[in-house]
Protein backbone atom coordinates (compact mmCIF):
# COMPACT_ATOMS: atom_id res chain seq x y z
CA UNK A 1 0.00 0.00 0.00
CA UNK A 2 1.10 3.55 -0.59
CA UNK A 3 2.12 5.84 2.11
CA UNK A 4 -0.04 8.60 3.13
CA UNK A 5 0.83 11.76 1.65
CA UNK A 6 1.81 14.70 3.44
CA UNK A 7 2.51 18.37 2.23
CA UNK A 8 4.04 20.71 4.27
CA UNK A 9 4.46 24.32 4.10
CA UNK A 10 6.59 25.75 6.77
CA UNK A 11 5.52 29.15 5.83
CA UNK A 12 7.70 32.56 7.67
CA UNK A 13 9.73 33.56 10.58
CA UNK A 14 9.85 30.73 12.79
CA UNK A 15 7.66 28.19 10.88
CA UNK A 16 10.79 26.84 9.15
CA UNK A 17 12.51 26.49 12.43
CA UNK A 18 9.26 24.46 14.17
CA UNK A 19 8.64 22.39 11.27
CA UNK A 20 12.44 21.23 11.20
CA UNK A 21 11.63 19.56 14.24
CA UNK A 22 8.67 18.23 13.23
CA UNK A 23 10.38 17.05 10.39
CA UNK A 24 12.80 14.83 12.22
CA UNK A 25 10.01 13.78 14.08
CA UNK A 26 8.17 12.42 11.16
CA UNK A 27 11.42 10.78 9.96
CA UNK A 28 11.51 8.48 13.33
CA UNK A 29 8.02 7.73 12.91
CA UNK A 30 9.60 5.88 9.43
CA UNK A 31 12.10 4.75 11.19
CA UNK A 32 11.13 3.37 14.50
CA UNK A 33 7.52 2.56 13.96
CA UNK A 34 7.23 1.53 10.59
CA UNK A 35 4.94 4.33 9.53
CA UNK A 36 6.06 6.26 6.18
CA UNK A 37 4.95 9.27 4.91
CA UNK A 38 5.57 10.60 1.28
CA UNK A 39 6.47 13.94 2.48
CA UNK A 40 6.48 17.51 -0.11
CA UNK A 41 7.47 20.67 0.95
CA UNK A 42 6.65 24.02 -0.64
CA UNK A 43 6.11 27.77 0.27
CA UNK A 44 3.21 29.77 1.34
CA UNK A 45 3.03 33.34 3.09
CA UNK A 46 5.67 35.47 2.18
CA UNK A 47 8.14 32.82 1.20
CA UNK A 48 5.52 31.96 -1.72
CA UNK A 49 5.19 35.98 -2.39
CA UNK A 50 8.58 36.33 -2.75
CA UNK A 51 9.20 33.30 -5.29
CA UNK A 52 6.05 33.68 -7.00
CA UNK A 53 4.65 37.20 -6.70
CA UNK A 54 1.47 35.37 -4.82
CA UNK A 55 1.45 33.74 -1.41
CA UNK A 56 -0.07 30.61 -2.33
CA UNK A 57 0.45 29.31 -5.97
CA UNK A 58 -1.54 27.75 -7.66
CA UNK A 59 0.36 24.11 -8.05
CA UNK A 60 0.34 24.54 -4.18
CA UNK A 61 -3.01 24.38 -4.02
CA UNK A 62 -3.93 21.78 -6.29
CA UNK A 63 -0.61 19.95 -3.99
CA UNK A 64 -2.85 20.53 -0.97
CA UNK A 65 -6.22 19.68 -2.21
CA UNK A 66 -4.11 16.16 -3.22
CA UNK A 67 -2.17 14.95 -0.02
CA UNK A 68 -3.43 13.51 2.22
CA UNK A 69 -2.96 16.50 4.93
CA UNK A 70 -1.41 19.67 5.55
CA UNK A 71 1.00 20.78 7.85
CA UNK A 72 1.52 24.80 8.46
CA UNK A 73 4.22 26.72 10.48
CA UNK A 74 3.31 29.99 10.57
CA UNK A 75 2.67 32.78 8.20
CA UNK A 76 3.54 36.73 7.93
CA UNK A 77 6.20 39.42 9.61
CA UNK A 78 7.15 42.68 9.52
CA UNK A 79 8.52 42.50 5.92
CA UNK A 80 5.23 41.87 4.34
CA UNK A 81 3.28 44.56 6.28
CA UNK A 82 3.28 46.98 3.61
CA UNK A 83 2.19 44.50 0.92
CA UNK A 84 -1.27 45.06 -0.95
CA UNK A 85 -4.05 43.24 0.97
CA UNK A 86 -4.42 41.10 -1.51
CA UNK A 87 -1.00 39.33 -1.98
CA UNK A 88 -0.82 39.72 2.01
CA UNK A 89 0.78 36.92 4.14
CA UNK A 90 -2.28 35.99 5.50
CA UNK A 91 -3.97 35.27 2.36
CA UNK A 92 -2.46 32.27 1.86
CA UNK A 93 -3.43 30.54 4.95
CA UNK A 94 -7.14 31.87 3.98
CA UNK A 95 -7.52 30.18 0.96
CA UNK A 96 -6.03 27.23 2.20
CA UNK A 97 -8.77 27.06 4.84
CA UNK A 98 -11.71 28.17 2.31
CA UNK A 99 -10.80 26.49 -0.77
CA UNK A 100 -10.21 23.17 1.73
CA UNK A 101 -14.00 23.66 3.07
CA UNK A 102 -12.21 23.46 6.54
CA UNK A 103 -15.50 24.35 7.96
CA UNK A 104 -14.49 22.33 11.76
CA UNK A 105 -11.70 23.76 13.59
CA UNK A 106 -10.16 21.73 16.58
CA UNK A 107 -8.40 23.81 19.23
CA UNK A 108 -7.60 21.30 22.58
CA UNK A 109 -6.94 22.54 25.31
CA UNK A 110 -5.18 20.59 27.50
CA UNK A 111 -3.08 20.96 30.73
CA UNK A 112 0.69 19.32 31.00
CA UNK A 113 0.83 18.61 35.03
CA UNK A 114 4.41 19.55 34.95
CA UNK A 115 3.27 23.10 33.72
CA UNK A 116 -0.08 23.63 35.85
CA UNK A 117 2.14 26.21 37.94
CA UNK A 118 2.06 28.27 34.55
CA UNK A 119 -1.58 29.00 34.48
CA UNK A 120 -3.52 32.15 35.63
CA UNK A 121 -5.56 29.92 37.40
CA UNK A 122 -5.14 27.42 40.45
CA UNK A 123 -3.14 24.31 40.02
CA UNK A 124 -6.10 22.27 41.11
CA UNK A 125 -8.24 23.86 38.52
CA UNK A 126 -6.39 23.54 35.64
CA UNK A 127 -4.44 20.05 36.53
CA UNK A 128 -5.65 17.27 33.88
CA UNK A 129 -7.80 19.92 31.60
CA UNK A 130 -8.26 18.11 28.41
CA UNK A 131 -11.05 19.64 26.42
CA UNK A 132 -11.78 20.66 22.68
CA UNK A 133 -13.35 23.06 21.11
CA UNK A 134 -14.83 22.56 18.27
CA UNK A 135 -15.15 25.86 16.22
CA UNK A 136 -17.49 26.13 12.96
CA UNK A 137 -14.91 28.07 10.63
CA UNK A 138 -16.52 28.80 7.69
CA UNK A 139 -19.27 30.68 8.06
CA UNK A 140 -21.14 32.96 10.79
CA UNK A 141 -20.51 36.55 11.41
CA UNK A 142 -16.96 36.68 9.92
CA UNK A 143 -18.45 35.55 6.76
CA UNK A 144 -22.91 36.55 6.68
CA UNK A 145 -24.18 39.29 3.78
CA UNK A 146 -24.92 42.38 4.21
CA UNK A 147 -21.39 43.27 5.40
CA UNK A 148 -19.60 46.83 5.42
CA UNK A 149 -19.82 50.29 6.42
CA UNK A 150 -22.96 52.17 4.79
CA UNK A 151 -23.86 55.65 5.26
CA UNK A 152 -27.33 56.14 6.40
CA UNK A 153 -28.82 58.94 7.92
CA UNK A 154 -25.93 61.20 7.43
CA UNK A 155 -23.60 58.87 9.86
CA UNK A 156 -21.72 55.77 9.38
CA UNK A 157 -23.04 52.22 10.11
CA UNK A 158 -20.94 49.16 10.04
CA UNK A 159 -22.71 45.42 9.76
CA UNK A 160 -21.82 42.07 9.78
CA UNK A 161 -24.00 39.71 9.84
CA UNK A 162 -24.59 36.11 12.11
CA UNK A 163 -25.69 33.84 9.38
CA UNK A 164 -26.04 30.29 9.84
CA UNK A 165 -27.62 27.68 6.91
CA UNK A 166 -29.13 24.28 8.76
CA UNK A 167 -26.47 22.43 6.50
CA UNK A 168 -24.02 24.39 8.05
CA UNK A 169 -24.61 23.69 11.42
CA UNK A 170 -25.17 19.74 10.53
CA UNK A 171 -21.97 19.72 9.32
CA UNK A 172 -19.88 21.29 12.42
CA UNK A 173 -22.36 19.63 14.85
CA UNK A 174 -21.66 15.91 13.58
CA UNK A 175 -17.90 16.73 13.48
CA UNK A 176 -18.28 17.39 17.09
CA UNK A 177 -20.21 14.33 18.18
CA UNK A 178 -17.88 12.43 15.93
CA UNK A 179 -15.43 13.67 17.71
CA UNK A 180 -17.13 12.61 21.36
CA UNK A 181 -17.26 9.26 20.19
CA UNK A 182 -13.56 8.92 20.05
CA UNK A 183 -13.26 10.56 23.65
CA UNK A 184 -15.28 10.68 26.42
CA UNK A 185 -18.48 11.30 24.24
CA UNK A 186 -19.57 14.22 26.19
CA UNK A 187 -20.71 17.66 24.30
CA UNK A 188 -21.53 20.56 25.28
CA UNK A 189 -22.76 23.53 22.42
CA UNK A 190 -22.73 27.30 23.17
CA UNK A 191 -25.06 30.05 21.51
CA UNK A 192 -27.01 32.90 22.68
CA UNK A 193 -30.12 31.17 22.19
CA UNK A 194 -32.24 33.72 24.04
CA UNK A 195 -30.86 36.42 21.84
CA UNK A 196 -30.43 35.30 18.53
CA UNK A 197 -32.61 33.39 16.06
CA UNK A 198 -29.33 31.86 14.76
CA UNK A 199 -29.09 30.49 18.35
CA UNK A 200 -32.30 28.96 18.07
CA UNK A 201 -31.27 26.99 15.23
CA UNK A 202 -28.22 26.32 16.44
CA UNK A 203 -29.65 24.55 18.73
CA UNK A 204 -32.46 22.70 17.28
CA UNK A 205 -30.23 21.43 14.54
CA UNK A 206 -27.40 20.10 17.29
CA UNK A 207 -30.79 18.20 19.12
CA UNK A 208 -31.80 16.96 15.80
CA UNK A 209 -28.07 15.78 14.94
CA UNK A 210 -27.36 14.57 18.47
CA UNK A 211 -30.16 11.60 17.69
CA UNK A 212 -28.35 9.90 15.85
CA UNK A 213 -25.72 10.27 18.71
CA UNK A 214 -27.66 8.44 21.50
CA UNK A 215 -24.36 7.32 23.25
CA UNK A 216 -23.26 11.14 23.46
CA UNK A 217 -24.60 13.46 26.36
CA UNK A 218 -25.51 16.53 25.15
CA UNK A 219 -25.66 19.59 27.11
CA UNK A 220 -26.23 23.42 25.72
CA UNK A 221 -25.28 26.43 27.69
CA UNK A 222 -25.59 30.22 26.65
CA UNK A 223 -22.21 31.24 25.06
CA UNK A 224 -21.52 34.27 27.69
CA UNK A 225 -22.27 31.60 31.08
CA UNK A 226 -20.30 29.14 29.00
CA UNK A 227 -17.03 31.56 28.81
CA UNK A 228 -17.66 31.92 32.39
CA UNK A 229 -17.56 28.62 33.40
CA UNK A 230 -14.47 27.79 31.45
CA UNK A 231 -12.63 29.82 34.11
CA UNK A 232 -14.73 28.77 36.92
CA UNK A 233 -14.52 25.01 36.40
CA UNK A 234 -13.10 24.61 33.29
CA UNK A 235 -12.68 20.32 33.85
CA UNK A 236 -16.50 19.86 33.88
CA UNK A 237 -15.97 20.10 29.72
CA UNK A 238 -15.09 17.78 27.14
CA UNK A 239 -16.13 18.54 23.90
CA UNK A 240 -17.17 21.91 23.34
CA UNK A 241 -19.20 22.66 20.23
CA UNK A 242 -19.77 26.59 18.76
CA UNK A 243 -20.26 29.02 16.42
CA UNK A 244 -17.52 31.08 14.30
CA UNK A 245 -17.23 33.96 16.59
CA UNK A 246 -17.75 32.45 19.89
CA UNK A 247 -15.49 29.86 19.18
CA UNK A 248 -12.65 32.39 18.06
CA UNK A 249 -13.26 34.16 21.95
CA UNK A 250 -13.48 31.02 24.09
CA UNK A 251 -10.99 28.69 22.03
CA UNK A 252 -8.42 31.81 22.78
CA UNK A 253 -9.61 31.95 26.20
CA UNK A 254 -9.89 28.14 27.11
CA UNK A 255 -6.36 27.51 24.98
CA UNK A 256 -4.41 30.48 27.86
CA UNK A 257 -5.60 28.44 30.66
CA UNK A 258 -3.04 26.09 30.24
CA UNK A 259 0.28 28.14 29.30
CA UNK A 260 2.10 29.16 26.55
CA UNK A 261 1.41 30.35 23.19
CA UNK A 262 4.38 28.03 22.07
CA UNK A 263 2.33 24.33 22.92
CA UNK A 264 -1.09 25.13 21.81
CA UNK A 265 -1.82 23.03 18.34
CA UNK A 266 -4.90 22.97 15.97
CA UNK A 267 -6.50 21.41 13.41
CA UNK A 268 -9.01 22.74 10.48
CA UNK A 269 -11.20 19.67 8.98
CA UNK A 270 -13.59 19.58 6.01
CA UNK A 271 -15.43 17.19 3.99
CA UNK A 272 -14.42 13.56 3.56
CA UNK A 273 -12.62 12.92 0.15
CA UNK A 274 -12.16 10.37 -2.22
CA UNK A 275 -9.24 9.35 -0.21
CA UNK A 276 -11.57 8.55 2.89
CA UNK A 277 -10.28 11.08 5.20
CA UNK A 278 -11.61 14.86 6.23
CA UNK A 279 -9.77 17.44 4.46
CA UNK A 280 -7.38 18.41 6.77
CA UNK A 281 -4.77 21.05 7.83
CA UNK A 282 -3.03 20.78 10.94
CA UNK A 283 -1.26 24.12 11.89
CA UNK A 284 0.54 25.36 15.49
CA UNK A 285 -1.78 28.55 17.21
CA UNK A 286 0.96 30.66 17.13
CA UNK A 287 2.35 33.61 14.47
CA UNK A 288 5.97 33.66 12.61
CA UNK A 289 6.76 35.31 16.37
CA UNK A 290 9.31 37.80 14.40
CA UNK A 291 10.76 39.21 17.94
CA UNK A 292 12.51 35.83 18.39
CA UNK A 293 13.25 34.22 14.49
CA UNK A 294 16.83 33.14 13.84
CA UNK A 295 17.41 32.46 17.16
CA UNK A 296 16.53 29.28 17.84
CA UNK A 297 14.62 30.63 20.71
CA UNK A 298 11.34 28.88 19.43
CA UNK A 299 9.44 26.48 21.06
CA UNK A 300 8.46 23.31 18.43
CA UNK A 301 5.71 21.96 20.65
CA UNK A 302 2.42 23.35 18.89
CA UNK A 303 3.65 22.27 16.04
CA UNK A 304 5.04 19.06 17.21
CA UNK A 305 1.47 18.22 18.85
CA UNK A 306 -0.09 19.64 15.60
CA UNK A 307 1.36 16.54 13.65
CA UNK A 308 0.04 14.40 16.58
CA UNK A 309 -3.23 15.47 15.62
CA UNK A 310 -2.82 14.11 12.36
CA UNK A 311 -1.76 11.26 13.15
CA UNK A 312 -4.98 11.10 15.31
CA UNK A 313 -7.54 12.39 13.11
CA UNK A 314 -6.17 11.99 9.34
CA UNK A 315 -3.78 8.87 9.81
CA UNK A 316 -5.98 6.63 12.64
CA UNK A 317 -3.43 6.56 14.30
CA UNK A 318 -3.94 7.34 17.81
CA UNK A 319 -1.41 4.71 19.70
CA UNK A 320 1.29 6.71 17.87
CA UNK A 321 -0.33 10.34 18.63
CA UNK A 322 -0.45 9.44 22.06
CA UNK A 323 3.14 7.97 22.26
CA UNK A 324 4.14 11.74 20.70
CA UNK A 325 1.97 13.17 23.55
CA UNK A 326 3.82 11.50 25.92
CA UNK A 327 7.15 11.96 24.78
CA UNK A 328 6.19 15.70 25.08
CA UNK A 329 5.05 15.45 28.88
CA UNK A 330 7.97 13.16 29.50
CA UNK A 331 10.28 16.30 28.56
CA UNK A 332 8.10 18.76 30.10
CA UNK A 333 8.33 16.66 33.19
CA UNK A 334 12.15 16.29 33.01
CA UNK A 335 12.37 20.10 33.25
CA UNK A 336 13.24 21.10 29.53
CA UNK A 337 12.16 24.86 28.36
CA UNK A 338 12.31 26.82 25.52
CA UNK A 339 12.29 30.67 26.61
CA UNK A 340 8.46 30.77 26.46
CA UNK A 341 8.15 28.46 29.32
CA UNK A 342 10.44 30.20 31.88
CA UNK A 343 8.84 30.74 34.81
CA UNK A 344 8.97 34.04 37.46
CA UNK A 345 12.55 32.29 38.80
CA UNK A 346 14.06 32.09 35.29
CA UNK A 347 16.09 29.21 34.58
CA UNK A 348 18.53 28.33 31.46
CA UNK A 349 16.16 28.04 28.54
CA UNK A 350 17.25 25.56 25.78
CA UNK A 351 17.03 25.87 21.82
CA UNK A 352 14.43 24.97 19.29
CA UNK A 353 17.05 22.33 18.01
CA UNK A 354 17.42 20.96 22.05
CA UNK A 355 13.89 21.05 22.86
CA UNK A 356 13.77 18.45 19.19
CA UNK A 357 16.69 16.63 20.69
CA UNK A 358 15.28 15.28 23.96
CA UNK A 359 11.53 14.82 22.51
CA UNK A 360 13.46 12.45 20.16
CA UNK A 361 15.16 10.86 23.16
CA UNK A 362 11.89 10.58 24.81
CA UNK A 363 10.37 8.97 22.07
CA UNK A 364 13.24 6.35 22.00
P1 LIG B 1 2.96 35.53 17.35
O1 LIG B 1 2.18 34.35 17.73
O2 LIG B 1 3.84 35.39 16.17
O3 LIG B 1 3.87 36.01 18.59
C1 LIG B 1 3.32 36.47 19.83
C2 LIG B 1 4.36 36.33 20.94
O4 LIG B 1 4.49 34.94 21.29
C3 LIG B 1 5.75 36.78 20.52
O5 LIG B 1 6.40 37.40 21.60
C4 LIG B 1 6.45 35.50 20.13
O6 LIG B 1 7.85 35.53 20.30
C5 LIG B 1 5.80 34.49 21.08
N1 LIG B 1 5.74 33.15 20.45
C6 LIG B 1 4.90 32.76 19.47
N2 LIG B 1 5.13 31.49 19.12
C7 LIG B 1 6.14 31.06 19.89
C8 LIG B 1 6.84 29.82 19.99
N3 LIG B 1 6.56 28.75 19.23
N4 LIG B 1 7.84 29.73 20.91
C9 LIG B 1 8.16 30.78 21.69
N5 LIG B 1 7.53 31.97 21.64
C10 LIG B 1 6.53 32.12 20.75
O7 LIG B 1 1.92 36.72 17.11
P2 LIG B 1 2.18 38.23 16.60
O8 LIG B 1 3.45 38.75 17.17
O9 LIG B 1 0.93 38.92 16.87
O10 LIG B 1 2.30 38.13 15.02
C11 LIG B 1 3.55 38.02 14.34
C12 LIG B 1 3.28 37.73 12.86
O11 LIG B 1 2.65 36.44 12.75
C13 LIG B 1 2.32 38.71 12.20
O12 LIG B 1 2.78 38.95 10.89
C14 LIG B 1 1.00 37.99 12.20
O13 LIG B 1 0.18 38.42 11.16
C15 LIG B 1 1.43 36.57 12.00
N6 LIG B 1 0.48 35.57 12.53
C16 LIG B 1 0.34 34.42 11.82
C17 LIG B 1 -0.48 33.43 12.26
C18 LIG B 1 -0.52 32.17 11.48
O14 LIG B 1 0.32 31.93 10.63
N7 LIG B 1 -1.48 31.30 11.72
C19 LIG B 1 -1.26 33.54 13.50
C20 LIG B 1 -0.96 34.75 14.23
C21 LIG B 1 -0.15 35.73 13.74
MG1 LIG C 1 -8.12 34.36 17.44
Amino acid sequence: MANPSLLILPGDGIGPEVMAEVERVIAWFGDKRDLSFDVETDLVGGAAYDAHGTPLHDDTMAKAHAADAVLLGAVGGPAYDDLDFSVKPERGLLRLRKEMDLFSNLRPAQCFDALADFSSLKRDIVSGLDIMIVRELTSGSYFGEPRGIFEEDGQRVGINTQRYTEAEIDRVARSAFELAMRRNKRVCSMEKANVMESGILWREVVTKVHAEYPEVGLSHMYADNGAMQLVRAPKQFDVILTDNLFGDILSDCAAMLTGSLGMLPSASLGAIGENGRPKALYEPVHGSAPDITGQSKANPIACILSFAMALRYSFDQGAEAARLEAAVEKVLADGARTGDLMGPDGGTPISTIQMGDVILAALD
